[in-house]
């Protein structure tokens, strides 16, 4: 008797799922994200790869990137700045020159996030503002041990050419000192 009352609540609950999936397609807009939805059934992920140098000037004139939270003295004096936190405007440029084009910017914080050594952990959206993908974005979050030669991070999702986005992106530094890093980076989208 049990059993029958459990089978009649799955049967139940499996037909009205799709019948609440249609009426909420009453709108122009819903009826759009339906048909994204379907494409996703029979399209294969593109893949896109960009190659960019990221300019974080942390001093100076230009300055695009500030500590809004400074490395609180009082848990212990930190050599690896543990506990600070910059938020940031960062161009993106095509060439190492600051003066080559555009690509995009890179918007987001890191903070400071290792004991041991110069980490941080990395969060930041770059959004494209050149080229096909014009006004799409993707988004990195990670950990960033920044005097290593060369770092790995995932990206967690996209907007716009990059809905459901996933990839990761590798970095290397080509200039670092007190005052700017100049950061190759090569982006690897998997998207729709
Ligand atoms: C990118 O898109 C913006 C907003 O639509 C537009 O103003 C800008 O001219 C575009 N840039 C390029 C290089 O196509
Ligand atoms: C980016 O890719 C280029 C070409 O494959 C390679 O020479 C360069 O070392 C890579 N840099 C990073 C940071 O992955
Ligand atoms: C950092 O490197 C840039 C580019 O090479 C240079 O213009 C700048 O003077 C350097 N700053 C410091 C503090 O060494």
């Amino acid at each position: 008797m049990e059993k029958a009352v459990l089978k009649l609540f799955f049967v139940a609950v499996f037909m009205f799922i799709p019948l609440l999936g249609h009426s909420s397609s009453s709108t122009e807009e819903n009826r759009e994200l339906d048909r994204w939805f379907q494409k996703l059934d029979y399209s294969k992920p593109k893949l896109t790869r960009f190659h960019f140098y990221f300019h974080d000037t942390v001093s100076g004139p230009d300055q695009t990137s500030l500590p809004v939270v400074p490395s609180p003295k009082s848990i212990k004096p930190s050599l690896t700045l543990f506990g600070q936190v910059n938020i940031f405007d960062n161009p993106l440029t095509k060439e190492p020159e600051i003066t080559s084009e555009r690509l995009g910017v890179a918007q987001g914080l890191y903070s400071f996030a290792s004991q041991e050594e110069y980490s941080v952990l990395l969060a930041m959206t770059i959004v494209f503002t050149s080229g096909t993908n014009n006004g799409s974005s993707v988004t990195i979050l990670g950990r960033n041990p920044v005097l290593q030669p060369r770092r790995e991070f995932p990206i967690v999702g996209g907007t716009g050419d990059f809905r459901l986005a996933r990839g990761f992106a590798t970095a290397s530094n080509y200039v670092a000192n007190a005052s700017m890093a100049i950061v190759e980076y090569n982006v690897t989208v998997l998207h729709y």
